[in-house]
């Protein structure tokens, strides 16, 4: 124990002796320290239980700590293509699953590519861009988000952005998912930010294929789940995801926490992934998805 770390006033044992009488260490209030046999009186004995207890809170905030400094490096990995996987280097992480890279049932003949936005081409991006504002638009305007171009924009050309982009054989997009490895309340999640389908490629399969593929690459990754938002004025996408793909409403979204009132327009669903079990840090302060 080295005396810099001793408070004024407090009295320490020193070591583990088993001497008939023990020896204590004192540091006086003016900062000397002087060793004697005389025991600890009351209020010395109620200073050194406050120091042992600011120690544990202490060792509590190291160890939250270093388990959050653990969370978010598994993220940092998992944005470095899929770091967990043997098949690394690869420009599309999606060809270490074969099965995943096509789509061709119910009448669609889809090809599905996974990709970082800066390895997008530009008209990719303003497709899905005009492909979001088309079927979302009014849904933000309804609620107390509204909506901005510029906003939308930059969220999807953010450089954590990734994509899945599912096309026809002539090249041609026709859906889209935007998703981000990201800490959530302390745990490493895959957030989907959008799935967007053209409206002819509708109920039949493809957005349910999109969202298996992204608890996949979530499981690959060591995520604990899939996360996302969705209005509770979009009836369509909400009976999807909790009853197609039986999302939960994840104790962060505002109807369990509470935090935004009664009257918020949307919820945050997630599903846990096989590494979604262990223990919950609590929010190191900011909670991306509450009250923002
Ligand atoms: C929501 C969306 C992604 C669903 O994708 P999809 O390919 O049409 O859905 P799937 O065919 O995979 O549907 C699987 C099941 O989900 C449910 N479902 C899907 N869309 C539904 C809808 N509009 N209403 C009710 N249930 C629906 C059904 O149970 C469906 O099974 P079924 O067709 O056998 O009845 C797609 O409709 C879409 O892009 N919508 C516009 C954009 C949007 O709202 N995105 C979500 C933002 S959070």
């Amino acid at each position: 124990m080295g005396g810099a770390r001793l408070c004024a006033g407090a009295v320490y044992p020193v070591g583990r002796s088993v001497a008939p009488s023990p020896l204590y260490i004192r540091r006086a209030p003016g900062g000397a320290l002087a060793v004697g046999r005389a025991p600890p009186r009351r209020e010395e004995l109620q200073l050194w239980g406050k120091s042992s207890k600011a120690k544990e809170k202490k060792q509590k905030r190291l160890e939250e700590r270093a388990a959050m400094a653990a969370v978010c490096a598994k993220v940092e990995a998992a944005n470095k293509l899929f770091a967990f996987f043997p098949l690394l280097q690869l420009e599309d992480p999606l060809e270490a699953f074969p099965v995943f890279k096509k789509y061709d049932r119910n009448g669609l003949n889809v090809s599905i590519e996974c990709k970082r936005v800066a390895s997008l081409e530009r008209a990719t991006v303003d497709w899905a861009f005009e492909l979001t504002k088309t079927n979302m638009q009014t849904l933000y305007e309804q609620s107390e988000w509204g909506w901005k171009d510029r906003e939308k924009r930059d969220e999807l050309t953010d450089e954590r952005a990734w994509f899945l982009i599912a096309r026809e054989p002539s090249a041609r997009p026709v859906a889209f998912s935007h998703f981000r490895f990201d800490v959530e309340c302390g745990d490493e999640v895959l957030y989907c930010y959008e799935v967007q389908l053209e409206s002819q490629v509708r109920r039949r399969g493809l957005g349910k294929f999109l969202l298996q593929i992204l608890q996949l690459v979530a499981n690959s990754t060591q995520m604990k789940k899939v996360m996302l938002t969705v209005f509770k004025h979009n009836h369509g996408a909400y009976q999807f995801f909790r009853e197609a793909l039986q999302f939960d409403i994840d104790d962060s979204s505002p109807s369990v926490s509470g935090c935004c009132g009664d009257d918020c327009s949307y919820e945050v669903l997630s599903r846990r992934t096989k590494f979604g079990d262990g223990h919950q840090l609590p929010a190191a302060g900011h909670c991306g998805t509450c009250c923002h």
